[in-house]
């Protein structure tokens, strides 16, 4: 699903592109001027430097990490208002497969590093099912807590998740 989702974005993306290009070619004949060439040339630079970071910055997505035949399943439930995360001891430099549910209102299920940092989050939604998948490098307390507002008790709602070294 999430493949899909980049694959349209991506699509989409290019599309606008595109479009964009063909409006700079119809509206900007040459002779330029010098601002007008200085413009263009910030832009290139801009896409130049822009593309790579994004493309650069787009790997280390928790869900490009995909979901290895070997990786470690966990189930966590949200209600209002608790976590049942199962197993809530999960080994560290292991892919980590979640799988994200709700037995009823829509939670938002975020993982903090010990240091308080938010590492990765996606919603526990009512009749479906969000994996998302995460390995842990280093060993450590990290905390679940709940990102979306679910009721009187949703400040409440937050679990320990230990990550062991093997
Ligand atoms: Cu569950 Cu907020």
């Amino acid at each position: 699903m999430q493949y899909w989702v980049l694959a349209v974005t991506l699509a989409i993306m290019s599309v606008i592109g595109l479009a964009f290009l063909c409006v700079v070619r119809a509206t900007a004949a040459p002779p330029w001027t010098r601002a007008e060439r200085t413009r263009a040339a910030l832009a290139v630079g801009l896409a130049g430097l822009g593309v790579p970071l994004m493309l650069a910055t787009l790997r280390p997505w928790p869900h490009a990490l995909a979901s290895p035949q070997d990786a470690v399943q966990v189930i966590a439930t949200g209600a209002q208002w608790n976590w049942e995360v199962a197993p809530d001891v999960i080994p560290a430099n292991r892919p980590v497969t979640f799988a994200v549910v709700s037995t009823d209102v829509s939670h938002g299920f975020a993982v903090f590093s010990p240091g308080g940092r938010i590492i990765f989050q996606t919603q526990a939604m009512p009749g479906y099912t969000n994996r998302i998948s995460y390995t842990f490098a280093s060993p450590g307390e990290y905390r679940v807590a709940c990102l979306e507002y679910c009721g009187l008790g949703h400040h409440e709602m937050a679990a320990t998740l230990t990550v062991r070294a093997e």
